[in-house]
């Protein structure tokens, strides 16, 4: 996979980790809602590992998992004082080990993922595979809380849509297109990176799959999920055909 390699260098700079940061303390209403004491966690496709130090603020011993070391080599730098073991892994299967040579998976309280990341298992059977490897990986009873795009913020964010910034050490332009009958949404970004007197220019290629919410409690349910709550993300209103970006609080039976 060629993405997240030299973007994980700008991507604070760009406030890509923004959402995650914000993700946390709407975790926290969430954990007061379900009344949730989870003690270890792990973030699923971590980048940068900023809602890893968010999580461990609230007394939560969080590992993290990523498939781009680039991304994992900031989060590296950024929780050194907090201990927190990184893995190198790719979805939709995976499998984290208590210990070198033991066969025992690791198994966590709480599992989250935030931004989009499930919406890169590009097929039904791919994100079946992530949700069933995220259950192994939760202890009895263990939560699982993640956000995704909608078909619908693909078609009215991405389709036809160009993004672009730039600030004093990064500027980029992301044009986007939206595959209406396939919901699939492809990213053409190209990065320019100050270096020196300089820019660096780089590109990326980045798709996301989007998939009803019917479809993704069906594979949360068939994967051995209880639906707690499936909602408009950042509030406790049930998600819609019209929500943008949901959240599904889901239980390991
Ligand atoms: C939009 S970023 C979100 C990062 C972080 N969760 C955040 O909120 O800032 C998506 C992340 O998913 C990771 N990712 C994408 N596909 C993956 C896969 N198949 N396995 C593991 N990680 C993956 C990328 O490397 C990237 O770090």
């Amino acid at each position: 996979m060629s993405i997240y390699k030299k973007f994980a260098t700008v991507y604070d700079q760009m406030d890509a980790d923004l959402h995650s940061k914000i993700m946390v303390p709407y975790c926290k209403k969430i954990f007061k809602k379900f009344s949730i004491k989870a003690k270890t966690g792990l973030d699923l496709c971590c980048g940068t590992g900023s809602a890893i130090v968010e999580l461990e603020k609230l007394g939560i011993n969080m590992s993290g998992l990523d498939q781009s070391a680039t991304m994992l080599a900031v989060a590296a730098k950024k929780t050194k004082k907090l201990k927190v073991p990184l893995y190198q892994k790719s979805l939709p299967t995976f499998r984290l080990l208590d210990k070198k040579e033991s066969t025992k998976t690791v198994q966590f309280d709480l599992v989250t993922s935030f931004y989009d990341s499930l919406n890169y298992m590009l097929t039904e059977k791919d994100l079946e595979k992530s949700f069933e490897a995220v259950h192994k990986h939760l202890n009895k009873d263990g939560w699982f809380i993640f956000d995704m795009n909608t078909p619908l913020a693909l078609k009215t964010i991405w389709d036809e849509q160009i993004y672009a910034g730039t600030n004093s050490s990064v500027a980029w332009v992301w044009k986007n297109e939206y595959d209406q009958k396939e919901k699939k949404a492809t990213c053409h970004a190209t990065f320019f990176k100050k270096k020196g007197k300089l820019w660096e220019r780089f590109d990326e290629t980045h798709h996301e799959q989007a998939y009803n919410n019917t479809t993704i409690q069906k594979i949360l349910k068939s994967s051995g999920f209880v639906i707690k709550g499936f909602y408009d993300c950042y509030t406790f209103d049930k998600a819609t055909r019209s929500s943008y970006r949901i959240c599904a609080v889901v239980q390991k039976k």
